[in-house]
């Protein structure tokens, strides 16, 4: 079986870490096209070597841009090496212009296309994520859900017969990274991520939430996005101040020890309220909604606005241990091989 996956952005480097071992493990032909959305070492090129992926096949390099200018470059170049490379399947993961670029690329030219990360929603309409993920769900013919609440939401979109349930690929990559963490003794720090353009590009918001950061009375390591740094130079919003300690962003094992020994994780990302609730690390999400409800049982992450960051932060850790199942068994990789396997075997006979 062929299979060309299509990156970009580094949330996607982490998700195709599982797939690239499982497809390589199974003697299948991978091919990466990495459309260059993200191009700094720290944001793209140490995730391959830490992680052990394959080296990409391609790299389109588009860099940043506006959405439109972004995402037909990478229309084009998707199309062409679609076409170039005949694979039997495309595989696109969450929820970046890279996502949607390759699904519809793919469905125009009806190559078949499946989307790892299928089924989440936050119905927030002024988010670049939700577009991306409404259409690509709409587009691909397989929908791979990592999570029961997932395959619920596709019912409703009428999609639940493309849908399966895989579970979290993200969960994979903790269970063989992460796990050597448990059971480590908490410091009193927290981990910190803010890159979300909701948050870094309105400068009132971008202004309470440093300065609630600052004000935490623990040691804040902040793993700055370009983006944050960006904004907040362009808005003169100095991150070196309070309890604050700005990093560069961090490289994904750097991170995952971080989260496992801090006493708590501060964020607008999505992967991280996951990767903090597997390593039983308490988040507190600096939005208004998440996709990934199943992190907020007993208290384990919860919704702020800046203003009431500090209480959250400084909230006891939960009572209650954290559900061990709601992401999977961390075989989905292995599982979504299968499913496309089995798949093309159906369409040949
Ligand atoms: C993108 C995704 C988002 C994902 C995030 C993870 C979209 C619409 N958004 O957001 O879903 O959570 O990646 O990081 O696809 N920059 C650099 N170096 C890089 C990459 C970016 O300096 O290697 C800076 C540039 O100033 C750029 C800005 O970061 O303009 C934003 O980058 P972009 O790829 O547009 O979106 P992200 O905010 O990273």
């Amino acid at each position: 079986m062929r299979v060309l996956s299509v990156v970009g952005a580094r949330p996607q480097f982490i998700k195709l870490a599982p797939i690239d071992w499982a497809l390589r493990g199974n003697g299948h032909d991978h091919l990466i096209l990495h459309t260059g959305q993200h191009y700094d070492k720290e944001m793209s090129g140490n995730f391959f070597e830490e992680l052990e992926i394959s080296a990409p096949t391609w790299n389109l390099h588009v860099g940043s841009a506006t959405h439109a200018a972004q995402t037909a470059q990478m229309l084009i170049g998707c199309e062409e090496h679609f076409l170039e490379a005949q694979p039997d399947w495309v595989v696109c993961y969450g929820d970046t212009n890279s996502t949607v670029a390759a699904a519809l690329a793919a469905v125009k030219i009806q190559q078949p296309i499946a989307h790892v990360e299928a089924g989440l929603r936050s119905n927030n309409r002024a988010m670049p994520e939700e577009h991306n993920r409404v259409v690509a769900d709409h587009l691909c013919d397989v929908l791979l859900a990592p999570t029961k609440d997932a395959i619920e939401l596709l019912r409703l979109e009428g999609l639940v017969e493309r849908s399966v349930w895989v579970g979290d690929v993200m969960a994979d990559v903790v269970a063989r990274v992460g796990k050597k963490s448990e059971g480590r003794r908490r410091d009193s720090f927290v981990v910190a991520t803010i890159h979300r353009a909701e948050n870094t590009d309105r400068v009132d918001r971008l202004r309470n939430i440093v300065r609630a950061l600052a004000a935490l009375p623990i040691p804040v390591r902040l793993y700055a996005h370009p983006r944050l740094v960006d904004r907040c130079e362009a808005a003169d919003v100095d991150l070196r101040t309070g309890s604050i300690d700005v990093r560069p962003p961090a490289t994904h094992r750097e991170l995952m020890s971080a989260v496992a020994k801090a006493s708590g994780v501060v964020t607008d990302s999505g992967g991280l309220q996951k990767e903090a609730y597997l390593l039983s690390t308490p988040c507190t999400t600096v939005r208004s909604e998440t996709e990934w409800l199943e992190t907020m049982h007993d208290g384990w992450n919860v919704l702020v606005e800046p203003e009431g960051l500090y209480e959250a932060v400084m909230r006891d850790r939960p009572g209650k241990p954290i559900d061990g199942e709601s992401f999977g068994d961390g075989a989905a990789a292995q599982r979504i091989v299968s499913v496309l396997e089995e798949r093309l075997a159906l369409a040949i006979r």
